[in-house]
């Protein structure tokens, strides 16, 4: 029998679970949800102040987050998608997109039937078959990072020199943008999923209001946009085999996309592409650097490898939310939920429940099996996992043949952002093979 009543989590709490900064500290927020999925496993969080959020109900059960993931009937990506959709930020995206509550019009804001047709597009690209013809580039973009590495060393940041730009590198080359425009991709997109964070919304200023933010995420959205208007008329005149070029001369029902979803589509490829591969390659290398006997094992055996990279995903988990709203009304977790009602899948609550995985912040390189939700689940399961899981094995590789040690050079920080997020400094000395 599902419970009727909203069991609302206090008000610390519920601001705790937005607040971009509970993410930089993460470890609290790890207790914080141990602590709701013992009480409130499906948890109604309100702080209260309508101008800060809506209020929406917190999964931190892996199962209950499995389970919504793949109903894609009952729980729908529009109206809203993530909970920096403030309620300034919602208005200002209206305004900003003539109605529509998403500031970026892409596949993660699309329900059936639109949003498989959309995918269909260039799925094909990031399967596994098509990634394979690709390999060699990748393969030579991870030796020309790490032989940077190597050259900046013995001491470097970490996230700097290497787990930010190669991803950017390879998510480029893919999508068809030319070398010299990355620095500009990279700024973009880190002001679009650290826009709370002072380091990586580029002003510099901490605690800014939440309309200053919603402005700079705008404006990344609109210099994206003119990016890539030109970009589409390149391609339409001269198609290269790129994903862009498919995005660009691509047909649904019978019609070009309109402006608004061809950018939507780049957008998503270029910010989905890179940050969330950065923050888990940075996660594993932290992992190896605070477990030396680790980075000689698998230095020693590389069939090691692909556990690392699987655990490294979802010891970071990258990607820490996804909302979604019920289409009717239905029952979570014994919670009976209203037609309307916001959910979030908290994928770093999902992925650090002990029913779930033995010793959840611990990094286990044996973990088997770890099913874990980092790439979510359902329709719209991560359409670059292979890719992710790909370039991060590559990277791996090559720094196990030509750096003989790694330790830390200093403490790591984490970046405040309550959607995409994960290291922004990993200081480290190392010795080359
Ligand atoms: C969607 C995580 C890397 C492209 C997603 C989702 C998550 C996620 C959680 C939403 C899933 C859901 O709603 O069920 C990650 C993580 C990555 C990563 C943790 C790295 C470790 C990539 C890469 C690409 C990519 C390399 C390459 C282009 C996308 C796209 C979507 C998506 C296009 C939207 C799919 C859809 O809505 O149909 N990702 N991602 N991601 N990801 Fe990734």
């Amino acid at each position: 029998m599902a419970t009727q009543e909203r069991p609302a989590v206090d008000p610390a709490t519920a601001r705790e679970v937005i607040d971009p900064q509970s993410y930089a500290d993460w470890d609290p927020l790890l207790d914080t949800f141990d602590r709701l999925r013992e009480e409130a496993p499906v948890a109604w969080i309100d702080s209260g102040d309508d101008a800060v959020h809506p209020p929406f109900w917190l999964l931190t059960r892996y199962d209950d987050a499995m389970r919504v993931s793949k109903d894609n009937s009952t729980f729908l990506n529009n109206p809203r998608t993530v909970v920096f959709s403030l309620t300034e930020g919602i208005e200002f995206a209206k305004a900003f997109s003539g109605g529509s509550e998403h500031m970026v019009a892409s596949l993660v804001t699309f329900d059936a039937p639109i949003h498989m047709k959309y995918r269909k597009l260039t799925q094909e690209w990031f399967m596994p078959k098509n990634l394979r013809t690709i390999e060699d580039e990748i393969r030579a973009i991870a030796q020309a990072t790490v032989q940077r590495m190597i050259d900046a060393g013995p001491e470097l940041d970490f996230c700097k020199i290497v787990s930010a730009p190669y991803p950017l590198h390879v998510v480029m080359q893919i999508l068809g943008v030319p070398e010299e425009d990355e620095p500009r991709m990279l700024t973009l997109t880190q002001q679009m999923f650290g826009g709370s964070d002072e380091d990586l919304n580029q002003s510099g200023m901490k605690d800014l209001p939440p309309e200053v933010i919603t402005q700079i995420v705008a404006g990344a959205v609109r210099d994206f946009e003119a990016y890539f208007a030109k970009l589409t008329a390149q391609k339409r005149a001269n198609p290269t085999g790129d994903v862009a070029s498919t995005i660009a001369n691509a047909v649904v029902d019978g019609a070009p996309l309109n402006d608004r979803d061809m950018m939507g589509y780049y957008i998503i490829v270029a910010a989905a592409g890179h940050d969330t591969t950065s923050a888990s390659t940075a996660g594993a290398m932290l992992a190896l650097a605070q477990d030396p006997e680790q980075w000689a094992k698998v230095k020693a055996d590389r069939s090691l490898l692909p556990g690392i990279v699987e655990e490294a995903i979802r010891w970071t988990t990258p990607v820490q939310h996804f909302m979604r709203t019920a289409a009717e009304d239905t029952e979570v977790g014994g919670q009976r939920i209203a037609k309307g009602d916001w959910l979030m899948i908290n994928y770093v609550a999902a992925n650090h429940d002990p029913a779930v995985f033995e010793q959840p912040r611990r990094f286990d390189a044996a973990r088997s099996p770890n099913r874990h939700l980092a790439f979510g689940a359902g329709a719209h399961q991560c359409l670059g996992l292979h890719l992710a899981r790909l370039e991060m094995r590559i990277l791996f590789e090559t720094l196990l043949d030509r750096i003989e040690t790694v330790e830390l050079a200093g403490p790591p920080a984490r970046s405040k952002s309550t959607f995409v997020g994960g290291l922004k400094t990993l200081p480290l000395r190392f010795i080359p093979a």
